[in-house]
């Protein structure tokens, strides 16, 4: 394969070696070291991006082991080793990791994404079903109104108009997260404040808690910024307008996120407290903004490789729609769209890299674990596997027809995660990528503008960089 060779060792394949029929296409992805960097190397390298410190080896090693100062480190690398951990023995790895505990802590304090045991058990049961697949048609008119809405401002820009559709998604999929988390009404009137809170704290939380690494315990107290305090207090000030509001209005049968905590009862009868509602609004703000957003955006750019997938994508929506924006029931009638989402999903997965803490000593494929080890699911190394994909690198939405998975185990399969704590916003977070592609590409055929070096980029998730520069060419 002829490739070129970035600075910091990022690789853009030329991908002309694809199989008879497809697109041949492989997009960027970074260098991978022929051995194992050291210690210091991977700190460095971590610190800039998560996808920079693997080894070729690491992508095919059912169980990978590393010693990163005082920690141990797993890696559940097969479908089997996966299984384990995060089905069978759910009750020992169902902790968040120190860093993750601690990045999020101060804005979502006891929230579901990061609390384990029994106040995750009790959340869970009380959150998850407003966000349930069997919820998605209710919500449904909000996103496709969101979307809708967009396609219109698109038309606007005029002709081949310039736009960043990193930013472009991350706008539409806050919109769509607002009017369904607060309801349509609230939702319009706070999402660029709600946006501009959470970007704000996001900018100060580092994704490498140097602290936790050093294995100091949780109790130590961490340096927590005057700045990230500033923007905990601003979002708390945010929400609680919202839901004061939400609560004086009369309330029109909208079904919202907000409405489902104001409504719920723990075991015990008892309501959520204020704190709780605002702590699991952030969770689902933050859990199901970014990552759809990024999804989007490398599904644009795949797909403005990829010219043969592109073709059968409008073919798709041409016939199934024939020009007349999708209905709920349209969404399982567009397999192709859905496929493009899941090989993106599969490709580049928002949540590259999970992480739990062993509550107690265990082993693992043969391994001893001791308790307070960090063991890892890297969906990452997993969705590229050569011994579990054919032409692994490679975009070929085809591999998801027929709902075969690529052929694989669904343990080898996981940008949603796995087990007890599997996303629990799946079928929305799905829906709503299917619905935004269908209905913007029925539209636009967004190309990447000239000289666009996009390179994937971990930080709290896996995006295309900074920004994504398209142009927005009508069909
Ligand atoms: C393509 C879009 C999405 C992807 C790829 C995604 C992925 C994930 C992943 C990987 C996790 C588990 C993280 C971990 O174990 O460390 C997770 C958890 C979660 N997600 Fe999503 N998500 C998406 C969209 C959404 C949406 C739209 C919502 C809400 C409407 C949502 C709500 C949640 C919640 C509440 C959790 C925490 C579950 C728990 O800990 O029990 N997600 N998501």
């Amino acid at each position: 394969m002829d490739r070129t060779q970035g600075d910091d060792g990022a690789f853009v394949p030329a991908g002309s070696d694809g199989p008879a029929g497809g697109d041949g296409y492989v997009p960027p992805y970074p260098y991978r070291h022929p051995e194992q960097p050291s210690v210091i190397k991977l700190i460095g390298l971590a610190r800039k991006s998560f996808l920079s410190v693997w080894p070729e080896m690491a992508f095919s090693r059912p169980l990978l082991r590393i010693a990163v100062l005082k920690k141990q480190i797993f890696i559940c690398n097969s479908p089997d080793t996966v299984q384990e951990a995060f089905v069978r023995k759910h009750e020992i790895y169902q902790r968040k990791s120190a860093q993750m505990r601690h990045a999020l802590e101060p804005l979502i304090g006891d929230g579901l994404f990061i609390s384990d045991k029994e106040t995750w058990r009790v959340r869970r049961r009380i959150v998850a079903p407003i966000i349930h697949a069997s919820k998605v048609p209710d919500f449904f008119p909000a996103m496709a109104e969101a979307v809708l809405e967009r396609r219109e401002a698109w038309r606007r820009l005029g002709a081949d108009a310039p736009v960043d559709v990193l930013r472009e998604m991350a706008h539409l999929t806050a919109e769509i997260i607002c009017r369904t988390i607060f309801g349509r009404q609230l939702g319009r009137d706070y999402a660029g404040e709600v946006v501009e809170s959470f970007t704000a704290y996001q900018r100060h939380i580092d994704q490498i808690d140097v602290q936790s690494l050093l294995g100091l315990p949780d109790w130590f107290p961490r340096f927590r910024g005057r700045a990230i305090r500033r923007s905990v207090r601003r979002i708390d000030r945010v929400l609680d307008e919202i839901i004061t509001s939400y609560e004086a209005r009369k309330r029109d049968g909208e079904t919202s996120v907000i409405g489902g905590l104001l409504e719920a009862r723990d075991e015990d009868g008892t309501p959520l407290t204020r704190e709780a509602i605002r702590n699991e609004a952030s969770v689902i703000f933050m859990a199901g903004h970014e990552t759809t957003a990024n999804t989007l955006a490398w599904a644009w750019f795949l797909l403005s490789q990829a010219p043969r997938a592109r073709a059968r994508l409008h073919a798709e929506l041409d016939t199934v729609l024939a020009g007349r924006p999708p209905e709920f029931g349209d969404i399982a009638r567009l397999p192709y769209t859905r496929a493009v989402i899941e090989e993106t999903l599969r490709l580049y997965p928002p949540v590259p890299i999970l992480a739990r803490e062993a509550l107690a000593d265990d082993r693992i494929g043969g391994w001893e674990v001791p308790k307070g080890s960090l063991v890892l699911v890297a969906p990452w190394l997993l969705h590229r596997n050569p011994t579990l994909w054919e032409r692994a690198d490679h975009f070929e939405p085809e591999r998801f027809l027929g709902g075969a998975r690529g052929g694989q185990s669904k343990f080898g399969y996981v940008p949603f995660a796995i087990g007890p704590r599997i996303c629990a916003g799946l079928s929305f977070g799905m829906t709503e990528s299917i619905l935004s592609l269908a209905i913007l590409a029925q539209a636009f055929d967004p190309q990447l503008q000239e000289g666009a070096d996009i390179q994937p980029v971990c930080r709290l998730t896996l995006r295309p960089g900074d920004a994504l520069p398209m142009r927005l060419r009508a069909r």
